[in-house]
C-alpha cells in the first residue's frame, strides 16, 4: 500500500522552522493566540488578511512565505469558518481541507497548531483533523512508473499536530488511525486490478487480518460445495479452472463472551463481466470495483480489531469472478442454492444477489447473529434512482434502519430508506423454480432486495445497495482517487454506537 501520511501529536509550541499552520475562524480568531505568535505576526497577519481578502472562510487559506519576526519558512493561516459550530465530522472534512492545501502548496512537512485555549479545540477534534488529513493524502500510484503529473500530486509525508494535551490526542488518535487504515484497505482492495486481486488474493488479503486477532476461516469450492452453495460456485463457475471461488469468514470477539453477534456479508466480485449475458465493453474496467461490498467488510474488519472494539462481529465476504466460458453458467440453468430454494438464471448479469443468497444464509444459519447487514454493488437500477450521493437501504426493521440512517448522516456516508414488499416479491416468481434472479427494469433496486430477502428468516437485516456510491465516485474533502471506500465510517459508527456499551 501506498505510504499513508504520517500523523504525530506534539505540545503545542511556536516552532522555530518550517511550515506552520494555524487556524482562523470566521471572526479572524487565531488557533495560536496563547503563543508569542499573536505578538509577532498579528499585524502582519492583518495586513496580508486586508490585501487578500482572507477572511477566515473555511477552506480558504492565508499563504505567508517568511515571515517577518518569525524564523519558519512559511506561515499558513488556514481558514475554519464558524469554529464552533462544527461537528466530528466537520473536523475530519477539515483535516482533509487542510492537507490538500498543503498538497496543493507542495509541502512536504509541516506542523498545525491546534491549541485549545481560544478556539477551544479538543483532543477528538484534534484527531478526528488527523484522520481527514490522513484520509485526504491517500493516492493509488503503486502501478504508475513514470514521473507523476502535477495535478493531484500529493507531497504531505508528515504532518505534527500540535495539541493541549498531547497524549489524551494521542488515545483518540489510535482508534482514529484504526479508521483511517480501514478506510484506506477498503480503497486499496477496490483500486487493486482484477489480475492483481482475484478470488483467492482477496482471501489472502482476509487472512492478514489474523494479525491483528481476527479469525479467518476460507472455504474452498470443495468446501462450498458440501455446503450446498451451488447459487455462489455457479456464478464463479467459468473460472473455476483458475480463479476458483471463495468464501472468507472473519471473526472478532472483543464483546462479551457468548453474546450473538453481528453479521456483516459482503459481495466480492472481483470482477463482473456479466457471464454469458455479457456486458457492453464500455467502461467495463470499471467492473473491477464490484467487490466494494466485500472490501467495505474487510476494511470494517481491520478497523474494529485493531482499535479492538467491545463487539462480536462476523464478516463474511463471497468471493468470485463472473465470466464466460465454456464451463461457465447459462440463461434458463436452474442452480439449488444452500438454503434448498431453487433459482432459474435467467441473466447471468444479475449475480451479485447470487453469491449473497448463500452468503447471507451461511452467516445466518452458522452464527445465529443479532442482525445482518449486507453490502452490494449490486443494481445500475439504485444508481437511476438515487444518484452518487447516497446508497439504498432496505431493511425489515425500523430501528435498524434509524440507526443506519444516523450513522450516515454524522458520518457523511449517507443512506436512504427505500420500500420492499409483497408486490415486488411477486416479481420473482419462475415458472420452471422457486424464483428467477432478475426482476427486469422496473424497480430493479427492489427487486434485487427481495431476492435477497428470501435468504434471509426473522433476524434484523439490512442491505445496502452501494453500485452508486462504491467507486467512480466524486472527489470528496476526504477522498482523492477513484473510490472513498465507502461504508467503513459509517459501519464503524454503527458499531460504536450501539453495541460497545
Ligand atoms: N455489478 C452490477 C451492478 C453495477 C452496475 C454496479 C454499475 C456498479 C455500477 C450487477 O452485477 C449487475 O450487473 N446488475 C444488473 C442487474 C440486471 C441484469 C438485472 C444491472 O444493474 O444492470
Ligand atoms: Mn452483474
Ligand atoms: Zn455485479
Amino acid at each position: 500500500m501506498a505510504d499513508a501520511l504520517n500523523v504525530t501529536f506534539a505540545p503545542a509550541t511556536l516552532p522555530k522552522n518550517g511550515v506552520l499552520v494555524i487556524l482562523a475562524d470566521e471572526k479572524m480568531s487565531l488557533s495560536a493566540h496563547g503563543a508569542a505568535l499573536e505578538k509577532k505576526a498579528s499585524r502582519l497577519i492583518k495586513h496580508a488578511a486586508a490585501a487578500t481578502k482572507f477572511t477566515g472562510k473555511r477552506g480558504s487559506a492565508l499563504n505567508l512565505m517568511m515571515p517577518r519576526g518569525l524564523r519558519l519558512e512559511q506561515l499558513i493561516v488556514f481558514g475554519a469558518g464558524k469554529i464552533h459550530d462544527m461537528t466530528m465530522t466537520d473536523w475530519v472534512n477539515l483535516g482533509g481541507k487542510c492537507a490538500s492545501k498543503l498538497n496543493e502548496y507542495g509541502v512536504a512537512q509541516a506542523s498545525v497548531l491546534l491549541e485549545a485555549s481560544t478556539a477551544d479545540i479538543a483532543s477528538d477534534q484534534a484527531a478526528a483533523f488527523a484522520l481527514g488529513a490522513r484520509l485526504a493524502c491517500y493516492r493509488f500510484e503503486s502501478f504508475k512508473t513514470k514521473t507523476r503529473g502535477k495535478e493531484n500530486a500529493r507531497s504531505l509525508k508528515k504532518l505534527v499536530v500540535m495539541v493541549d494535551d498531547p497524549l489524551e490526542a494521542k488515545k483518540f488518535g489510535g482508534s482514529f488511525s484504526a479508521v483511517a487504515e480501514g478506510v484506506e484497505l477498503a480503497r486499496e482492495l477496490i483500486n487493486l486490478p482484477p489480475n492483481i486481486l482475484g478470488p483467492i488474493e482477496f482471501a489472502d488479503e482476509c487472512a492478514k487480518l489474523s494479525k491483528l486477532g481476527v479469525k479467518v476461516t476460507v472455504l474452498n469450492e470443495k468446501d462450498m460445495s458440501k455446503l450446498g452453495m451451488g447459487a455462489l460456485l455457479g456464478v464463479g463457475q467459468g473460472s473455476a479452472a483458475t480463479r476458483g471461488s471463495r468464501l472468507a469468514i472473519m471473526e472478532w470477539n472483543g464483546g462479551t463472551k457468548g453474546k450473538k453477534p453481528i453479521g456483516f456479508v459482503g459481495k466480492g466480485v472481483v470482477f463482473d463481466t456479466g457471464g454469458i449475458s455479457i456486458k457492453p465493453g464500455a467502461s467495463m474496467e470499471d467492473m473491477k470495483g464490484d467487490m466494494g461490498g466485500a472490501a467495505c467488510v474487510t476494511g470494517l474488519m481491520h478497523t474494529l480489531a485493531k482499535r479492538k472494539a467491545k463487539a462480536n462481529v462476523i464478516g463474511i465476504v463471497g468471493l468470485v469472478e463472473n465470466m464466460p466460458d465454456g464451463n461457465a453458467q447459462r440463461p434458463g440453468d436452474i442452480v439449488t442454492s444452500m438454503s434448498g430454494q431453487t433459482i432459474e438464471i435467467v441473466n447471468t448479469d444479475a449475480e451479485g444477489r447470487l453469491v449473497l443468497a448463500d452468503a447471507l444464509w451461511y452467516c445466518q444459519s452458522r452464527y445465529k447473529p443479532e442482525l445482518m447487514i449486507d453490502l452490494a454493488t449490486l443494481t445500475g437500477a439504485v444508481m437511476v434512482a438515487l444518484g452518487q450521493d447516497y446508497a439504498g437501504l432496505f431493511s425489515n426493521n425500523e430501528q435498524l434502519t434509524q440507526r443506519l440512517v444516523a450513522s450516515g448522516k454524522a458520518t457523511g456516508e449517507k443512506v436512504w430508506p427505500m420500500p420492499l414488499g409483497d408486490e415486488y416479491d411477486k416479481i420473482i416468481n419462475s415458472k420452471f423454480a422457486d424464483m428467477v434472479n432478475s426482476g427486469g427494469r422496473y424497480g430493479g433496486a427492489i427487486t434485487a432486495a427481495q431476492f435477497l430477502q428470501r435468504f434471509v428468516n426473522k433476524v434484523p437485516w439490512a442491505h445496502l445497495d452501494i453500485a452508486g456510491v462504491a467507486f467512480g465516485t466524486k472527489a470528496s474533502d476526504i477522498s482523492k482517487t477513484w473510490n472513498a471506500g465507502f461504508g467503513v465510517r459509517l459501519l464503524n459508527d454503527f458499531v460504536a454506537e450501539h453495541y460497545e456499551h
